[in-house]
């Protein structure tokens, strides 16, 4: 859970989808203070928008959708892992990736697996649906989590950073989500900042933060 050398980590991106994510992964890599580089962006999909916004920051891509591992999800997670290591990626950000990774893909980057998910876990995880059921259900207060993955429960890792977001009257699940995604951009940026410095401590399934590094603070 940290950077090695002083050398800026790099991180690789999986995604499915329309890469507001990774857009705002890549703006905070941007800036030279931010310890990460997004270095690969595997997408499952070829229609993702999420391939132009990482070739706009110049991230190179690939696509590996299932087809080409004649439909066998292990074959596929075994050439993503190789795909990252090959690149030497130390941190993998899924960031809107819409298929539940192999175990054995997930062993392969102990404790280097982050996830965002549109809602506070434990509430609402485990599926697609997280925004429309959080509605459903009526709860008052909505939001996002930043957590490791790991073996067992989809999205019942151990949780780095979560945001809150107040459910309107109004809301509808298109309204609630966009402001979901706002509190997005902000938390997984800064889950991969504290990663990259060193600062989670896993003690069982809490995740602690620690000390910012003399260099580290403003
Ligand atoms: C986000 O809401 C994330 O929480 C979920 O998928 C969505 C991806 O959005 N896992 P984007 O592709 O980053 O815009």
């Amino acid at each position: 859970m940290t950077a090695r050398g002083g050398q800026r980590v790099r991180v690789g991106v999986l995604v499915s989808g329309r890469g507001s994510n990774l857009d705002a992964l890549c703006r905070a890599a941007a800036s030279p203070e931010f310890p990460a580089q997004v270095v690969l962006v595997l997408s499952n999909r070829r229609d993702a928008a999420a391939l132009e916004i990482a070739a706009g920051w110049g991230v190179v891509t690939e696509v590996m959708p299932l087809g080409r591992y004649e439909n066998d999800a292990r074959a596929r997670d075994r050439a993503m892992r190789d795909r990252l290591l090959l690149s030497e990626v130390e941190l993998v950000v899924c960031a809107g990736y819409n298929r539940i990774l192999t175990d054995e893909f997930l062993g392969a980057f102990p404790d280097a697996i982050l996830n965002v998910h549109p809602s506070l876990l434990p509430a609402f995880g485990g599926g697609m649906r997280a925004v429309e059921e959080a509605l459903e259900y009526g709860v008052k207060v909505a939001g996002c989590t930043v957590q490791f993955l790991e073996p067992g429960v989809p999205d019942g890792g151990p949780i780095i950073v979560q945001r809150a977001v107040a459910v309107l009257d109004s809301d509808d699940p298109a309204s609630l989500r966009e402001r979901i995604h706002e509190q997005e951009w902000i938390a997984l940026p800064e889950a991969v900042r504290l990663w990259c410095g060193g600062r989670l401590r896993r003690e069982g399934r809490v995740v602690r933060v620690g000390e910012a590094s003399e260099e580290e603070r403003p």
